[in-house]
């Protein structure tokens, strides 16, 4: 089996690679693809080091997957000529997510709406991963009507970039890369993305669009505050759920308890609740602070928290291919 990861000396790319030996995907002919300005430079991979070749050459290799992290101008512009070669692309960027025929998956959650002849399955957003782990058996049980969100998302969600930006500010060097427009170091930046006319940034728009898709529910309200916070790795959510049915509390840890990918971590007395430095290089999303919003009838707030580079992007792509290898075979 021959599997092209695009974007492989990447942030995201590079962290494929590892889930992928961590997952045992390692007997397949790897294809690690970049610009041009990385054509020749070496990956490691399962013990050895590979060549990383450009995009053409990866699609002139004819790869069964490739999985895709290099920008949503590069999974436009390339995604469609590995899908005519009979490749399956996952790709992580937004370019593809909400058309119509493309399935958007979280694997615990929805792999059964790829079809066979899907050929280009996309990666959600991190901060709607990461959430929806949490949402889907509460919207199974009782069904959400609401949702209103603030998350806290790490610079690494911003590549490489993000996280050399934060270093360089904290040694008090002038940046010479700015993934934003204000210092991070010291800093709480309310803006991901693009403003639209109303106000909202783009990636608080995918929060409200991906959650819907992937709950399969175009009714649930939902509205969202993205803000940037100096953290490398991990990003953490703050989400108010209203629900249809009535819950108890005791029945929703239960839930959660019981999904698969999700790791409940609520003692409050004990001084225990997830955080991103904890939840650092983990694979699973970890949920706390879980309480009862008595400001509504059936309401509660949830502290959401996972790695963002694993579960909010690689790990989550990875498992997809997983996946898909077991239901074709
Ligand atoms: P390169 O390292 O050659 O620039 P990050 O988000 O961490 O910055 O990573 C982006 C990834 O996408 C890198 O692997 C980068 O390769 C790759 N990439 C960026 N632009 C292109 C492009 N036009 N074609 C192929 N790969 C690209």
């Amino acid at each position: 089996m021959k599997i092209a990861v695009v974007g492989a000396t990447g942030l995201v790319g590079s962290k494929m690679l590892r889930v992928m030996e961590e997952y045992g995907l390692t007997d397949v002919e790897l294809l690690p693809a970049a610009s041009e300005r990385s054509v020749g430079k070496e990956v490691e991979f399962a013990g050895r080091k590979h060549r990383v070749v450009s995009v053409p050459d990866a699609i002139e290799a004819a790869p069964d997957y490739a999985i895709f992290s290099a920008g949503g101008g590069t999974s436009l512009k390339y995604a469609p000529s590995f899908a005519e070669k009979g490749c399956t692309v996952v790709d992580n960027s937004s370019a593809w997510r909400l058309e119509k025929d493309v399935p958007l998956v979280v694997p615990e959650i929805n792999i059964d709406t790829v079809k066979a002849s899907d050929r280009i399955i996309a990666n959600p957003n991190c901060s709607t991963i990461q959430m929806v782990m949490a949402l889907a058996p509460i919207h199974q049980a009782f069904g959400i009507k609401r949702l209103v969100i603030a998350t806290y998302q790490s610079v690494s969600g911003s590549g490489i970039k993000g996280l050399q930006q934060m270093d360089n500010e904290e040694k008090g060097i002038e940046s010479p890369v700015m993934a934003y427009h204000y210092p991070i170091h010291h800093n709480v930046i309310p803006h991901g993305g693009e403003f639209d006319e109303q106000g909202y940034t783009t990636e608080e728009v995918k929060l409200v669009n991906e959650t819907r898709k992937i709950l399969g529910d175009p009714d649930i309200r939902i509205t969202a505050t993205v803000v940037r916070v100096p953290v490398s790795g991990g990003h953490s959510e703050a989400v108010n759920v209203e629900t249809r049915k009535p819950f108890e509390l005791a029945q929703v840890r239960d839930l959660l308890n019981r999904m698969p990918g999700v790791m409940v971590v609520d003692d409050p007395a004990r001084h225990l609740y997830p955080m991103p430095l904890y939840a650092y290089e983990k694979n699973e999303v970890f949920v706390g602070r879980i309480r009862r919003d008595e400001s509504v009838e059936n309401g509660m707030n949830l502290w959401i928290v996972s790695d963002n580079i694993r579960k909010g992007a690689a790990t989550n792509a990875v498992q997809i291919i997983c996946k898909l290898i077991e239901k074709r075979k």
